[in-house]
């Protein structure tokens, strides 16, 4: 890593601006120069915030002073999917680097054209796909590239938390599995190294919001590897203590090797050929030191670290979660559970100040 701090504005201090903020606060490589939201009240939030990090920024709710300083190096967006191509676009005509968040717009058209737009600026680009520096996964793919697990045959990947409930915000993300279950579509195909080939998909409507807020999709990839998803904010929303159950399982033709975390501690496990390997160490959660370093040290050497995902990448991981949506569609769709009970989990998780997915708002 080289020696220089590198300039930054946020756009959009929600959940995710504030945890940018909180990182960059003990980054060695970045200072934050601007803070922008519509939100007065998340304005008044950020200032608060700066205060308590003993730190100095200007605090905005228009963007001309951000594109316009030739001080910042680089712009994080963490607004929503709706406002992001016109984010993307002021700052490619500014020349400024980008750090972003998924998904690159709310419409799959408009992320391709924001990939090659930014292809074509000569400038640095990266999305947050935490799962892909997670140390955990990189155990388990270091475990499938030294043999010890034979050839790679199945990818089971489940994600089932009480978080974020329909209609409780991110509504421009689309539905649970493409506002979060594209991590995990992205997951597989990192892991497979393929492209999906083939794939069916089933939903469930829960409490009748009227779109599957639970899915699962299986397939295949081109290279024969067969991955099998389960993704959803369904999962037991109104349990007197909370719990979720989340779990990697990478299957060999030889051995196996699988994740577990508590969103505290992550647990992997390695069954290879000549050794078992068990490691626990904090999980690490959104990865975002490791992203704002990775993103300094590429603009130090102006070239993209590759261990940072692309936007292709995020583009590609977004429109596998809506092909695996529109199939969903075409195949029984059935209603569980009420709007009665969807309200009485919208109530709960407003008066809740640890759980999962909470957005500011609800704090
Ligand atoms: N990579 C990850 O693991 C991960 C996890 C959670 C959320 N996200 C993504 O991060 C983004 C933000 O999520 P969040 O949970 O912080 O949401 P949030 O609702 O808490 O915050 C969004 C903020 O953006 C502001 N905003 C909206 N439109 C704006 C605009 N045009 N200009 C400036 N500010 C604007 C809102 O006022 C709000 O304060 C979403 O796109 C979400 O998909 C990514």
């Amino acid at each position: 890593m080289g020696t220089r701090k590198f300039k930054a504005a946020i756009i959009g201090f929600g959940r995710m601006g504030e945890l940018y903020l909180r990182e960059i606060a003990k980054n060695n490589y970045w200072d934050i120069l601007y803070i922008l939201d519509i939100d007065p009240s998340a304005r008044d939030f950020a200032e608060k915030t700066l205060n308590e990090l003993s730190l100095t920024a200007q605090v905005l709710s228009d963007d001309t002073a951000i594109f316009s300083d030739p001080e910042v190096d680089a712009v994080i967006l963490t607004a929503l999917a709706d406002s992001r191509m016109g984010q993307i676009e002021k700052a490619v005509a500014a020349g400024k680097n980008i750090i972003t968040e998924k998904p690159l717009s709310d419409k799959i058209e408009n992320e391709w054209q924001v990939v090659k737009l930014v292809a074509n600026s000569g400038l640095l680009a990266t999305v947050n796909l935490p799962l892909r520096n997670a140390w955990y996964n990189l155990m388990l793919r270091d475990a499938l590239r030294s043999g010890e697990l034979g050839d790679l045959a199945i990818i089971r990947i489940c994600h089932m938390t009480p978080g974020l409930a329909p209609g409780e915000g991110h509504a421009p993300e689309g539905p649970c599995f493409h506002d979060c279950g594209l991590h995990y579509v992205d997951l597989a195909r990192w892991m497979a190294e393929s492209e999906f080939k083939t794939w069916h998909a089933q939903g469930l409507d829960f409490w009748d919001y009227g779109e599957p807020w639970w899915l699962n999709c299986h397939g295949t990839f081109e290279n024969g590897v067969v991955f099998d998803i389960t993704q959803g904010h369904i999962y037991g929303q109104l349990a007197k203590d909370l719990t979720h159950l989340s779990y990697n399982d990478i299957i060999g033709t030889k051995g196996v090797a699988r994740m577990t975390h508590d969103f505290k501690t992550a647990v992997v496990e390695i069954h290879g050929v000549t050794k078992t390997i068990v490691e626990e160490r904090p999980f690490g959660d959104k990865n975002i030191d490791i992203l704002l370093n990775l993103f300094a040290d590429s603009l130090e050497k102006k070239s993209l670290s590759p261990l940072l995902p692309t936007l292709r990448e995020a583009a590609m991981a977004s429109e596998y979660a809506w092909r695996f949506l529109e199939d969903a569609d075409k195949n029984d769709l059935p209603v569980r559970g009420d709007k009665k009970t969807l309200k009485s989990i919208i109530n709960r998780r407003s008066t809740l100040n640890k759980g999962y997915g909470l957005l500011r708002h609800n704090k």
